[in-house]
């Protein structure tokens, strides 16, 4: 049946796509097992969103976190980055599907220009962090929200492809395709803005 192949196919792109997002990691430093820097993900995840994500998505780089809450918050804006780029590789695989709908192909590009927005928000957060801690006083609060804010605004296009899709209750497919990966990308987005807010202010 032309249905059941098109369901085929999908998934063996989606396969692909995240087969080569893992082969892609490109954050932070080899897995290591310190209990104590894997006890402090665990503690400081507590704070955020989704404590079981933070904790699924820090934990392989703890051995480079250690217990410093500057290399937790960078490696969470790493890891960030990182989903974000394997979704936009997602989504530029699906749009080759041939045969998709006019609706389909529109929402897979709007999606795909929102995920740009998205990667420059974060990176300008990185580098907003970076002065932040290079400051003090009113300087430092200042670069503080703004990096808050950026990675803000990328969570925010992660919400609008997520409800370009709602608007679009038809495209059932492509929708349980995409949406899952995008809810993820949000909460580790808003995770991160979590870790930020909370441990920004820590020594070490
Ligand atoms: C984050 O990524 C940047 C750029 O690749 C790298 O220079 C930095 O060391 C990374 N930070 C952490 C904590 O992994
Ligand atoms: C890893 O950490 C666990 C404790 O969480 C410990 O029992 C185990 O021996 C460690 N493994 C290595 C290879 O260090
Ligand atoms: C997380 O917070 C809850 C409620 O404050 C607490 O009961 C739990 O022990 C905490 N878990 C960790 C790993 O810190
Ligand atoms: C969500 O992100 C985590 C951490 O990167 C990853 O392990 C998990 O597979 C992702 N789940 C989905 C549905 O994308």
């Amino acid at each position: 049946m032309a249905n059941s192949f098109i369901v085929s196919l999908l998934l063996s792109i989606l396969y692909i796509a995240s087969a080569s997002s893992q082969s892609a990691a490109p954050v932070g430093s080899p897995a290591g097992n310190t209990t104590s820097a894997q006890e402090f993900i665990k503690v400081s995840c507590n704070v955020t969103t989704d404590p079981t994500i933070c904790v699924d998505s820090l934990s392989p780089y703890a051995s480079s976190i250690q217990e410093s809450p500057r290399r937790l918050i960078f490696t969470a804006v790493n890891v960030s980055l990182a989903n974000i780029q394997s979704t936009m590789t997602l989504v530029d695989n699906l749009k080759k599907i041939k045969g998709l709908t006019f609706i389909e192909s529109g929402l897979l590009s709007s999606c795909a220009e929102m995920f740009v927005l998205g990667l420059r928000d974060l990176t300008t957060s990185r580098g907003q962090l970076d002065d932040m801690y290079k400051s003090k006083g009113p300087d430092f609060k200042q670069h503080f929200e703004e990096a808050k804010t950026s990675i803000g605004g990328a969570e925010y296009n992660f919400f609008f492809c997520n409800y370009e899709f709602d608007q679009r209750k038809e495209v059932v497919k492509l929708r349980a395709l995409v949406i899952p990966t995008v809810v993820n990308v949000s909460h580790i987005l808003s995770n991160t803005i979590d870790l930020v807010d909370k441990f920004a202010n820590a020594t070490g």
